[in-house]
């Protein structure tokens, strides 16, 4: 008999696929087959036993730049939803009834449309942290002419916004979103939809209980927490190529000496930024890796090269877990902060978008384990924070919470933990839907 397939349906960034892949590998183990559907260029492929299709009809993410993320995916789920409905029917036909269930990105809503019509059973993957998607939830049912006023105040942007605590107004994914109401009616689209029978998560209750509790309340219907998926099923889905030399430097670097600096497959920095982290991380006299996409100019690329090394991309599961890492700068995706605490590495957290406000905020004041960069970035700032973390007393102790959080982790997907039961508790659901 042919095994019962899942079908996922990501969103096409590094930081969505990579847990979709990961919760694929985790649903091969346990016996399902799976196809990945997705859209725009930004595919992954080889994934050994897995079926990758494509949608034929949809928006390539090079328009997320010119649309902003807003109207990005207001279009891109109306321009997917016909096509998704006819990749489905095209499975149906090669699979029969062997459908269990469509796992989809809660950004990729257009998939809830092609599970109702062909009554498949369908479960949201919301692949950011529980308190982003508290947050979601939260912005989508209120009153959105008093957020608009609220938002517009200056005095209130410290306030704490209610039923968000300890998030201020300022911690909100709103910034860089486009107009407010715009931003407000996706959240809607986003997390008001009711017809999905589960959510899965990739975190654990140790690092986020309130807003666990406040969603298994809300949402009423299964929560499955599966985090750190990395942990359960690591398989690489890197959608750029990894320069593996970096491990050889690290290799010859002292213990827990080094910086490593990654900010994420979509964050983009102004030259001048560039320079001020250059110099500030050149004066710190601590070694570092640094993946950067810029280029830097030709005599600051010498001194750099001198005192640290720089990639493209680097094999960051591999950087964070070297005993020569003594810290990492992050723009705190949720990815890159659930391996920084796998790995007991503390961070110094530079957000750019999206909910990593949100992240930092968690990272700084809530787990403390790491500081945040406020403000313009400049040299000397550079050179205090990168002390603070890898030679104070204050960085060491961020080090020991880490590790603490580390191995709750770890017991959580390892026999009878929270995460291998609530897999376990998926499987079920999947096997009988
Ligand atoms: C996006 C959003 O920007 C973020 O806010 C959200 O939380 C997740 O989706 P992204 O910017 O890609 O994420 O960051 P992140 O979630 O940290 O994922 C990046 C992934 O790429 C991580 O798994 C990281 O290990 C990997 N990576 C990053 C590499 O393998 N090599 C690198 O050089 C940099």
């Amino acid at each position: 008999m042919e095994k019962r397939r899942i079908i996922l349906v990501p969103f096409p960034a590094q930081g969505h696929v990579t847990p979709f892949i990961q919760l694929g590998q985790a649903l091969s183990l346990k016996g399902f087959s799976t196809t990945v559907v997705q859209g725009g260029s930004n595919q992954v492929s080889h994934i050994p036993g897995f079926q990758f299709l494509t949608i034929p009809e949809t928006l390539p993410l090079s328009q997320l730049k010119t649309l902003g993320p807003v109207e990005f995916l207001m279009k891109l789920n109306k321009t997917s939803e016909a096509s998704f409905k006819d990749c489905i029917s095209q499975l149906l036909l090669q699979h029969d009834n062997d459908i269990a269930c469509i796992i989809y990105d809660e950004l990729m809503y257009f998939s809830e449309a092609a599970a109702k019509k062909f009554k498949l059973p369908s479960v949201i993957f919301s692949t950011v942290s529980a308190t982003s998607r508290v947050c979601g939830s939260v912005l989508s049912k209120l009153n959105a002419e008093k957020f608009l006023i609220d938002m517009e105040d200056h005095e209130v942007q410290d306030k704490v916004v209610d039923d968000l605590h300890p998030l201020t107004y300022k911690d909100l994914p709103t910034s860089g979103m486009g107009p407010l109401d715009r931003y407000l009616e996706l959240c809607r689209e986003i997390f008001n939809r009711g017809t999905a029978s589960g959510v899965i998560l990739n975190t654990a209750s140790c690092l986020e209980s309130s807003s666990l509790s406040w969603l298994q309340q809300e949402l009423g219907i299964p929560v499955y927490l599966l985090g750190p998926l990395h942990i359960t099923a690591s398989t690489n889905s890197s959608l750029l190529e990894e320069d593996i030399s970096c491990i050889e430097w690290l290799n010859k670097q002292k213990s827990r000496s080094v910086i490593y600096i990654s900010l994420g497959s979509k964050a983009h920095m102004e030259a001048k930024e560039v320079m001020e982290m250059a110099w500030g991380l050149c004066h710190s006299n601590q070694p570092f890796l640094w993946v950067i996409s810029e280029s830097l100019p030709e005599e600051v690329s010498k001194i750099v090269s001198e005192k640290g090394y720089i990639v493209k991309w680097a094999p960051q599961d591999h950087v964070l877990g070297h005993p020569a890492v003594g810290g990492f700068w992050s723009h705190c995706g949720w990815n890159s902060t659930l391996e920084s605490i796998v790995e007991g590495v503390p961070m110094i957290c530079r957000p750019f978008g999206d909910e990593q406000k949100l992240n930092a905020k968690y990272i700084e004041s809530v787990w403390r384990t790491g500081i945040r960069l406020e403000g313009e970035v400049e040299r000397g700032q550079v050179k205090r924070m990168v002390k603070r973390l890898i030679m104070d007393d204050e960085g060491a102790d961020m080090r020991d919470r880490s590790i603490g959080f580390r191995e709750k982790l770890k017991a959580s997907v390892r026999v009878e933990g929270s995460s291998y039961n609530a897999l376990d508790e998926l499987v079920k659901f999947l096997e009988t839907s």
